[in-house]
């Protein structure tokens, strides 16, 4: 028995599992109904958590030439573990994203009761599709945002910025990932459901962010700023930059604002890449 089941073998689900007291993780295909009733039969745990899905590799561009995969993970596959949940009364989160809007509200970051308005990939599609037939039942929906961890990795922004060191400079919200499993798990302790946008307080552009890096991590460090319309002719696909509001979660968990909270994650970081070397 354990008090979480996680599905969903990748990055986020391994940093949840890792912070969870009394979690499993379960690698079954989640579109395999009986595959995902049999998880939850043999773990009895009071709370699933979907971590699975098609992000695309090497970025979401590959989810435009792979529709069928990615609707099955990212639609189908939270659709059949609601089901299983729905039917063995075990409360359900879903890990969304918040790349479902474009801009920032005129100001006012977009609240979750804000409909999406970004269309632009087949990947935010899906996660639209996903949010929305969700939000009809009693889940947990919390909205990760252009990850930020304390590791190099390949699915950091941190990490992936430096290596595009041609970077677009527009206002963002951002997740803190330490900070977003905190709150998930502050959400998950109060029985709350609907969605939630799990990022730190206010934005960032990628230039702060790499200007912040340069200054904490590696002051050799240089970067070019290149227009949105630049990007648009090295991708296949468009991407989402948004703010979202964060007033929601507020009532629930305080969070440190980005600035304070990047400042600490590359501390962080540099003591984690001088220890490597
Ligand atoms: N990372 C981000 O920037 C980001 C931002 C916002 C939201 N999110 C959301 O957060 C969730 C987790 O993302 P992540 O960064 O951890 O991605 P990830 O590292 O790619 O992990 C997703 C995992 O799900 C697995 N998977 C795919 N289809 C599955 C299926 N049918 N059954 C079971 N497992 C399946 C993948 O396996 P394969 O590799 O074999 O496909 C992979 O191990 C996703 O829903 C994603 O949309 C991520």
């Amino acid at each position: 028995m354990a008090q979480y089941l996680i599905f969903g073998n990748g990055w986020i689900g391994n940093k949840f599992t890792a912070s969870l007291p009394d979690a499993a993780l379960s690698r079954a295909d989640i579109t395999n109904k009986q595959a995902v009733h049999e998880a939850i039969e043999e773990h009895n745990p009071n709370i699933v958590i979907n971590c699975a899905g098609k992000t695309g590799r090497p970025n979401v561009d590959w989810c435009e030439d792979h529709q069928r995969e990615t609707y099955l993970a990212n639609v189908v596959g939270p659709m059949t573990l609601r089901d299983a949940c729905l039917e063995q009364k075990v409360h359900f989160v879903h890990v969304g994203s918040g790349c479902v809007y474009e801009g920032d509200n005129n100001g006012h970051g977009f609240a979750e009761d804000d409909l999406p308005n970004y269309f632009g990939s087949y990947y935010s599609k899906t996660k639209i599709w996903a949010e929305e037939a969700l939000a009809q039942y009693p889940v947990l929906q919390l909205r990760l945002r252009m990850p930020v961890d304390k590791g190099p990795h390949d699915r950091n922004l941190i990490t992936k910025l430096v290596k595009y060191q041609r970077v677009i400079n527009v206002q963002n919200s951002l997740s803190i990932i330490d900070d977003f499993l905190y709150a998930g798990k502050c959400l998950m302790e109060k029985g709350c459901t609907g969605i939630y946008n799990i990022t730190n307080p206010g934005a960032m552009g990628h230039a702060r962010l790499l200007t912040i890096y340069q200054e904490i991590v590696d002051p050799t460090f240089t970067f070019t700023v290149m227009p949105l319309t630049e990007l648009m002719t090295k991708v296949k696909t468009g991407r989402s930059n948004c703010v979202l509001s964060t007033k929601k979660l507020a009532h629930h968990v305080t969070l440190d604002p980005i600035e304070t909270a990047m400042r600490k994650c590359l501390e962080h970081y540099k003591q984690v890449i001088d220890a490597r070397k």
